[in-house]
């Protein structure tokens, strides 16, 4: 089939506004959009400015009324819980009203605030839906996160309600979320009014009498009273979530997103970008607390009237390498979404795909690959076990959905291994210099993107508008800065090569070095610290700190370098994978004092380097290299 990719992009760069008044058609509103875009609004303009919908009646109950009732919407499979469940659409309308219900009855109305720090379990998704239904902005915390990070995002959220359950499951280890919890809202100044805690069969967390509520007892007590929450009319413009994701510092950014905006953009997607039908079994390997999770695990799949998959397990180890083959074949899923990282777990374990032999894998049609750069090795080591397409695709938190991929639905173009294609309708993307000009084909320069950004894309970070302009829009006026840096090649393929900020990717999970270093800063025997991302053949990339001890303490630097390892898992979590701390005599520094963390960078990765002229002593390079080589690294 010809690709129609060019004709639809043509479509949308001729008239933006017309092809997303054409895409909104697929959405129920209550109010439809009289105006598709207000350029005065907000801090770059705002989408359907006048219209009014509800984001969990076009994914529950919209479905139910159209005859889809008795279709699955969610099927649940957990190797490390032992447990496997199916809900259909009918069911999860009952399961999220009441919970809907039990909110209102726990005071939270819409516009409120609502933490979900839960587990890879049906139930995190029943939480988002129950909040989307009346109108609560939830805010879900990755499970992997510790304490410390979760009061900072209680604390900017303020939430008036926390939902939880007593563990997540981890191989070999139960992550008991409660005690992490207390802790967390123990060290915020925010205090939730309450806590909703589904008990776990593997765990049984303590309640704090008057502000916790126990998960099972207030759903039988809203279905024994009958009651059930109805779908609240909302702006297009409300905020349906808030999603952290690292910055640059220790202090995340509150990613806000859309009612409007983000059902039509998402809708469009799945099958113009996927290629999926309502009714196919849809399966995004990830999880609920990254934006992967939020956008392709839950919205995008039910607001298609497909069958979403929450799966609880590994790529390998749960039990076998075999896992992913298994769930295909068990589920008949028409396309895969992970990690590129996934991948190279398998390949580790099982090279041959000796396991992909005891499986029928005939429902999968693509895979589809993001959350890090797609290396042409595992791409192609993919394709080959798989036989079918695999689809590198590139976007951020900050959009929610794909910037520049390759849209199976409107006709696949050719692929080329280690680029993820082309834009997507809605993106104007452009490589340039530091001066904001474009740059000639094939160079290299930062990615940005014309404003304003599509539907569904980020409007502004909570309650800051400011920092909001100051990390994206101010660089380059008029542009949307994705700090990402990479090339176009003459075919108007896009290649993203890797951040241009202080960010790194550690097995597809976005992570901010400067967070770290706050963290290595705070040891008493610190005087100064620096964190980089170096090469991993499994992860991408892995976090390796240095640090520098203030004079005169005597202690030995391997008990220290070992406290700096579990200062990080204590405070940022052990998702940091933090497991390479080297105390160092000296930070190598120009002379006006900025350290040189891409020649360590290069150090590290065994790359070639050589000393920047600007340099304040080269012997410092040479002690670094020393440091690393009696590491082991
Ligand atoms: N709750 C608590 N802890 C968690 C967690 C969660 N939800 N998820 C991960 N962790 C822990 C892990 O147990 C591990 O702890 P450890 O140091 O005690 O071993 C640590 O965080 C680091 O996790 P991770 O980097 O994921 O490494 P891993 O060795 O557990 O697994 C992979 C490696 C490649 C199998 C795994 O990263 C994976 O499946 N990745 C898929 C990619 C993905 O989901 N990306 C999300 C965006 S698409
Ligand atoms: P996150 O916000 O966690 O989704 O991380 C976004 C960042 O991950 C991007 O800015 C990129 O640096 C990187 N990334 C995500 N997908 C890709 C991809 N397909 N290719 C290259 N880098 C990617």
């Amino acid at each position: 089939m010809t690709s129609r990719y060019r004709e639809v992009y043509a479509g949308w760069q001729k008239n933006p506004e017309a092809f997303w008044a054409e895409a909104a058609r697929d959405i129920d509103w209550t109010t439809p959009p009289d105006q598709i875009f207000d350029a005065k609004a907000g801090v770059y303009g705002r989408w359907f400015p006048d219209a009014q919908c509800n984001v969990c009646w076009n994914a529950v109950d919209r479905h139910v009324a159209e005859g889809r009732g008795a279709q699955d919407a969610i099927i649940y499979d957990s190797p490390l819980a032992d447990a496997k469940a199916r809900f259909t659409y009918a069911q999860l309308l009952d399961e999220v009203s009441t919970l809907a219900a039990v909110l209102q009855d726990m005071g939270v109305g819409k516009g409120d605030r609502v933490i979900v720090y839960m587990p890879m379990i049906p139930e995190a998704l029943f939480a988002m839906l129950a909040c989307a239904r009346i109108g609560a902005v939830h805010s879900v915390v990755f499970g992997g996160f510790a304490a410390k990070e979760l009061a900072t995002r209680i604390d900017d959220a303020t939430p008036k309600a926390v939902l939880t359950a007593s563990c997540g499951i981890e191989p070999g280890r139960l992550v008991t979320y409660k005690p992490l919890l207390d802790e967390a809202i123990s060290l915020a100044s925010a205090k939730p009014e309450s806590v909703l805690l589904l008990q776990r069969p593997q765990v049984v967390a303590s309640m704090i009498e008057g502000r916790d509520h126990d998960w099972a007892q207030a759903m039988q007590s809203a279905r024994d009273a009958g009651r059930r929450a109805y779908c609240v009319t909302l702006n297009a413009t409300d905020p349906l979530y808030i999603l952290y994701t690292s910055g640059t510092t220790g202090i995340p950014k509150g990613v806000v997103r859309d009612n409007g905006g983000h059902m039509v953009a998402l809708k469009w997607t799945m099958e113009n970008l996927y290629g999926i039908k309502p009714g196919e079994v849809f399966w995004a390997a990830s999880d609920v607390g990254w934006v992967v999770g939020h956008s392709y695990i839950v919205y995008a799949p039910l607001l298609h009237g497909a069958t979403t998959v929450v799966y609880e397990g590994k790529p390998v180890g749960t039990p076998d390498a075999g896992a992913f083959w298994r769930m295909i074949e068990e589920y008949k899923i028409a396309a895969l979404f992970t990690a590129p990282t996934a991948f190279r777990a398998i390949k580790k374990e099982d090279p041959n795909a000796e396991h992909i032999k005891r499986y029928d894998l005939k429902s999968l049609r693509t895979l589809f690959l993001a959350g890090e750069r797609a290396d042409p090795d595992t791409v192609q080591w993919a394709e080959r076990i798989l036989g079918v397409p695999v689809i590198d695709h590139w976007w951020q938190t900050e959009t929610g959905w794909c910037i520049v991929g390759n849209p199976v639905g409107l006709g696949m173009l050719p692929v080329k291994h280690g680029s993820p294609t082309v834009p997507m309708p809605g993106y104007d993307v452009q490589i340039v210099d530091e001066a904001a000009h474009p740059v000639p084909d094939g160079k290299m320069g930062s990615i940005v993107i014309k404003l304003p950004l599509p539907p569904g894309a980020l409007p502004t970070l909570w309650r800051n508008d400011e920092r909001m302009h100051e990390s994206y829009l101010a660089e380059f006026p008029g542009f949307y800065k994705t700090a990402d840096a990479g090339f176009r090649d003459e075919d108007g393929y896009l290649y993203i090569m890797g951040r241009t900020d202080d960010i790194i990717n550690v097995a597809g999970h976005r992570l901010s070095t400067g967070g770290m270093e706050e963290v290595l800063a705070s040891h008493p025997d610190v005087a100064e610290c620096a964190v980089i991302g170096i090469k991993d053949a499994l992860k991408g990339e892995q976090p390796c700190g240095f640090a520098v001890l203030k004079s005169g303490v005597m202690r030995d630097p391997a008990i220290i370098e070992k406290e700096l390892v579990s200062l990080v898992r204590d405070k940022i979590g052990p998702v940091a994978a933090f497991k390479i701390a080297v105390t160092v005599a000296r930070l190598p520094k120009t002379r006006s004092g900025k350290i040189l963390r891409g020649t360590m960078k290069k150090i590290a990765d065994g790359d070639e380097w050589t000393a920047p002229a600007t340099i304040d002593d080269p012997a410092i390079l040479d002690e670094i290299r020393d440091s690393l080589k009696a590491k082991g690294v």
